[in-house]
């Protein structure tokens, strides 16, 4: 295997020269495309889709063709974990993800299996490895997994939560108990993401979706280490190159120093935060990814173009932007406005080729 055709977005993690910004979107596959709700239709459970590698590959692709994105994600969740944790998760319509039996004690921890990539969580590296196949030598695929303190807030919670009591009470009355618990999930995240490069992964991205609800003590005590594990655990060779390992914490925009002492290479960034301000303090250690504001896909096409523009403007002409929204698409966005997106990153960004 060699490099993807399209290169521009291996090149902007490496922070090497392209003839343009790349562009990838956060849930870029999902129900605002009509063509995907016919195909989890046809799946019934969204979990059920996850699990068909040739539903997954799929719906994967979707996006990618319709707009000619710079790259693919898999199409799974960060909640296959915890599913094959076994603690009884379900996505509940209009609710999101429940689950029944959530992690309160140590004897609950300890009686967590770390899932096997090669058997019951099989259907995800099967996944990478028919996705892999499908996109030929077009774009390269991200593989990714939740952070384990994003894992945790989930299962200690027993779904989403809006205050995070449980667990932020588990972590001041007995924070041995959620250490023990975000060992066990390094050490499951570290195999999973592992077994999707074996399978064919080009970049992993972790999601720290839930990062930024901790006070910065906090985070540098129940996620930062763990973070960091990850890193020091992955072995991110994929095609003779090193796999980019994209972080991603939402409302992490203070520690993206302390982040990017982690060793990865790519720092996903939310709309909070200001690109320039970001370039200055990480300097050139690593690339950047982000951060239109989401809800500027709901404005007319004409407003969506002095956004990009703006946002282009402030990461500047240096390598190493990857262009990207500063969390998920929204299912109510028009998918046109999601294909004028893509393509005004790729006009506003055109350089003129290397003499
Ligand atoms: O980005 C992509 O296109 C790849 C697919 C992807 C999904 N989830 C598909 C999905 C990825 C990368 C995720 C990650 C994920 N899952 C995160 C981190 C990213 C983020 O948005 O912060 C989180 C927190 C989850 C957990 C999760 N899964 C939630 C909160 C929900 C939403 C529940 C709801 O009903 O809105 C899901 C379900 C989910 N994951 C959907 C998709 C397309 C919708 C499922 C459906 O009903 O068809």
């Amino acid at each position: 295997m060699t490099r993807p055709d399209n290169d521009t977005f291996l090149r902007a993690c490496r922070r090497e020269p392209a003839p343009y910004t790349p562009v990838w979107l956060m849930r870029q596959a999902g129900r605002y495309l009509p063509e995907y709700r016919r195909v989890r239709e046809q799946a019934g459970e969204f979990l059920d889709l996850c699990k068909s590698p040739g539903l997954a590959t799929e719906v994967t692709l979707q996006p990618v063709e319709r707009f000619g994105l710079d790259a693919a994600i898999l199409f799974s969740d960060i909640l296959t974990i915890p599913d094959a944790m076994d603690r009884g998760l379900r996505f509940v319509e209009g609710e999101g993800p429940v689950i029944d039996r959530p992690v309160l004690t140590a004897a609950d921890v300890d009686a967590l299996p770390i899932p096997d990539p090669g058997a019951e969580l099989g259907y995800v590296p099967d996944a990478v490895a028919a996705i892999r196949k499908a996109l030929g030598n077009k774009v390269p695929l991200i593989g990714f997994a939740g952070s384990p303190w994003t894992l945790a807030t989930y299962m200690v919670e027993g779904g989403a939560s809006k205050t995070y009591g449980a667990i932020k009470r588990m972590a001041l009355d007995e924070p041995e108990v959620l250490h023990r618990l975000l060992d066990k999930l390094v050490r499951a995240v570290s195999v999973y993401l592992n077994a999707q490069i074996a399978a064919g992964a080009q970049a992993v991205q972790i999601f720290d979706t839930w990062g930024g609800v901790l006070t910065p003590q906090a985070f540098r005590e129940f996620d930062l280490p763990y973070l960091r594990r990850i890193v020091n655990g992955l072995r991110p060779v994929q095609d003779g190159e090193r796999v980019p390992l994209i972080l991603f914490t939402k409302g992490g925009g203070a520690w993206l120093e302390e982040m990017a002492d982690t060793g990865a290479d790519v720092l996903g960034m939310d709309w909070q935060t200001d690109p320039a301000d970001a370039r200055r303090r990480v300097g050139q250690r690593v690339a950047l990814q982000g951060n239109l504001d989401p809800a500027a896909l709901y404005a007319r096409p004409e407003r969506i173009e002095r956004e990009v523009a703006r946002t282009l403007d402030a990461f500047g002409p240096a390598p190493g932007h990857i262009f990207n929204l500063g969390h998920g698409v929204s299912p109510d966005v028009p998918p046109e406005h999601v294909g004028a997106l893509v393509e005004m990153v790729h006009r506003l960004s055109q350089r003129a080729a290397e003499p």
